[in-house]
């Protein structure tokens, strides 16, 4: 059985950035540092960087976790350019994005996204399910429920969710990068919908959050953020784990 976790996440995903191994030590011990001073009791700090940076940043973190921004759905063999479970579990990586709006775009489908699920449960690994791909700014709220219905439904297929930590991040395609996030009432009116047919998991919202707008998202049911462009600046990203702190 899983020991639910009651604590907020903060992940921070890197994406392709930054260009340099010098740069990405940097960034991480900044982060490390700045979780000195932060109360992190309520709140798990995760840093997904690009995996060639995996063995710096886990060498700089402490109080911070260790995540990977995707992960293949073999198990091993020739699969040119994937990266299995068991390789990253070599940083004792702990969490894996799946399903991020950017590898959709290159076709990765929810039959897909259901393999590396299982894959990483399989391994130890939490995976960070994001849904939301395919969505639009005029998607009504009965679409977006319809969307994220599915992705869910075929991405958790055959997942006992009473056997496994799950969180399931809420990313609308059109907030991501864009500097706009999405109404907060909107993105709880979301994940109190995905909490009454799967209470057992924990929701978070990702897209364009930044030190201005953390606030407005924490606080209520939403346990935590997906966080690409302010993660990559300490300080504002130092705030946005205080945020999320406080409850
Ligand atoms: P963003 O990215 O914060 O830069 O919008 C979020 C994400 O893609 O996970």
């Amino acid at each position: 059985m899983k020991n639910i976790s009651n604590k907020n996440l903060v992940v921070a995903n890197w994406k392709m950035n930054p260009n340099s191994l010098v740069e990405a030590r940097r960034l991480a011990s900044q982060v490390e540092h700045g979780l000195l001073s932060i109360d992190r009791t309520k709140v798990d700090i995760v840093i997904c960087p690009p995996v060639v940076f995996l063995p710096v940043v886990k060498h700089a973190l402490h109080f911070g976790q260790a995540g990977v921004q995707n992960i293949s759905a073999e198990e091993k063999g020739a699969f040119t350019g994937q990266i299995s479970a068991t390789q990253v579990l070599e940083f004792r990586v702990k969490y894996a994005i799946i399903g991020h709006s950017e590898c959709r775009l290159f076709g990765e489908s929810d039959q897909v996204v259901n393999k590396k699920v299982k894959i990483s449960v399989a391994h130890g690994i939490e995976p960070i399910l994001c849904v939301g791909y395919g969505l639009k700014p005029s998607s009504s709220l009965l679409t977006v429920k319809k969307v994220i219905k599915k992705q869910l439904q075929v991405g958790l297929a055959g997942i006992d969710l009473r056997k496994y930590l799950l969180t399931i991040a809420y990313e609308p395609l059109w907030v991501i990068g864009t500097g706009k996030p999405a109404d907060p009432a909107h993105a709880q009116a979301v994940m109190d919908f995905i909490l009454s047919f799967m209470p057992q998991v924990r929701v978070i919202y990702g897209g364009s959050v930044d030190s201005s707008n953390a606030s407005e998202f924490a606080g209520s049911r939403i346990q935590g953020v997906l966080v690409g462009g302010a993660s990559l600046k300490t300080t504002e990203f130092h705030k946005i784990i205080s945020a999320f702190t406080k409850f």
